[in-house]
């Protein structure tokens, strides 16, 4: 794992935007999978901003996202689908006919799972994918106890998450408690993973998973597995990081050949 700390919540943006930039010059054609929730709103602003100034583009760009409410409908605004079209799709070149999210009010949920892992393969797989982290360390809606080998599936979230995700809907609004994610099996089959992770409630599951041992109890400890994954992070999500001089000192390293 490449583990990068970095001042603040803006510079975690600046960083995972040029990061996603830099794969798109490489491969235009790239397929990303992204990620909703806080964490990756000030990075989609930057990517907005560097398409508006011709920097890159996404025309080629085919996008899976991680996961969706069961029960939401594409069109509900606290789907994650309206959150992608709004947040990041709507202001970029991208065919909006490229970019996939599951489908929050299918009547036929398995389907919709299997199918969805066919439409990755189908695509080749996907060759940069962005995570954010729960505070009980789940990436997608991967709760505690979620098989490392899973498959994109129908997850009950866990009361922390349902509260974690309040925020976003309204008092007397419909809440769901049951998703569509992709398995974390699925998530491993990225060519590439970029975690990003802000603000001292992020500090423990993040020392869980760069740290703590390979555990269903935090999914994002699986990333240990991964061959290219980075965790990029700001120095309050740093905070309870054991080994926090090394991590600094090997970026610091790091930074003489990698360029991105
Ligand atoms: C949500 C999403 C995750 C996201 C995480 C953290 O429930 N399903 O994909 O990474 O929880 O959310 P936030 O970035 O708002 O802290």
């Amino acid at each position: 794992m490449r583990i990068i700390i970095l001042k603040d919540n803006q510079a975690v943006a600046d960083f995972g935007a040029q990061h996603i930039q830099n794969k798109l010059r490489q491969q235009p054609s790239s397929t990303l999978g992204l990620a909703t929730g806080s964490s990756p709103i000030k990075l989609y602003e930057q990517l907005i901003t560097a398409y508006k100034n011709n920097e890159v583009s996404f025309k080629d760009v085919t996008t899976f996202n991680l996961d969706e409410y069961l029960g939401l409908a594409d069109v509900h605004p606290q789907s994650y689908r309206h959150f992608m079209n709004t947040q990041l799709f709507n202001h970029l070149d991208i065919k909006l006919t490229n970019t996939f999210v599951p489908d929050g009010s299918t009547t036929d949920p398995f389907k919709t799972c299997a199918d969805y892992e066919e439409l990755i393969v189908g695509k080749g797989g996907i060759d940069l994918q962005l995570l954010g982290i729960g505070k009980n360390g789940h990436i997608g809606f991967n709760e505690p106890s979620s098989s490392l080998a899973s498959r994109t599936r129908v997850k009950t979230l866990s009361k922390s998450t349902v509260e974690a995700n309040q925020h976003f809907f309204n008092p007397d609004e419909f809440q769901p408690y049951l998703s569509i994610t992709m398995g974390i099996g699925s998530i491993m089959e990225a060519k590439e993973i970029l975690l990003i992770a802000t603000g001292e409630t992020k500090a423990n599951a993040i020392q869980q998973t760069v740290e703590g041992p390979l555990s269903a109890h935090c999914p994002a400890s699986i990333l240990q597995m991964h061959s290219k994954a980075i965790i990029a992070m700001d120095e309050d999500a740093a905070q309870q990081l054991h080994d926090i001089d090394f991590y600094k000192y090997v970026e610091k390293e790091n930074q003489r050949y990698i360029k991105s």
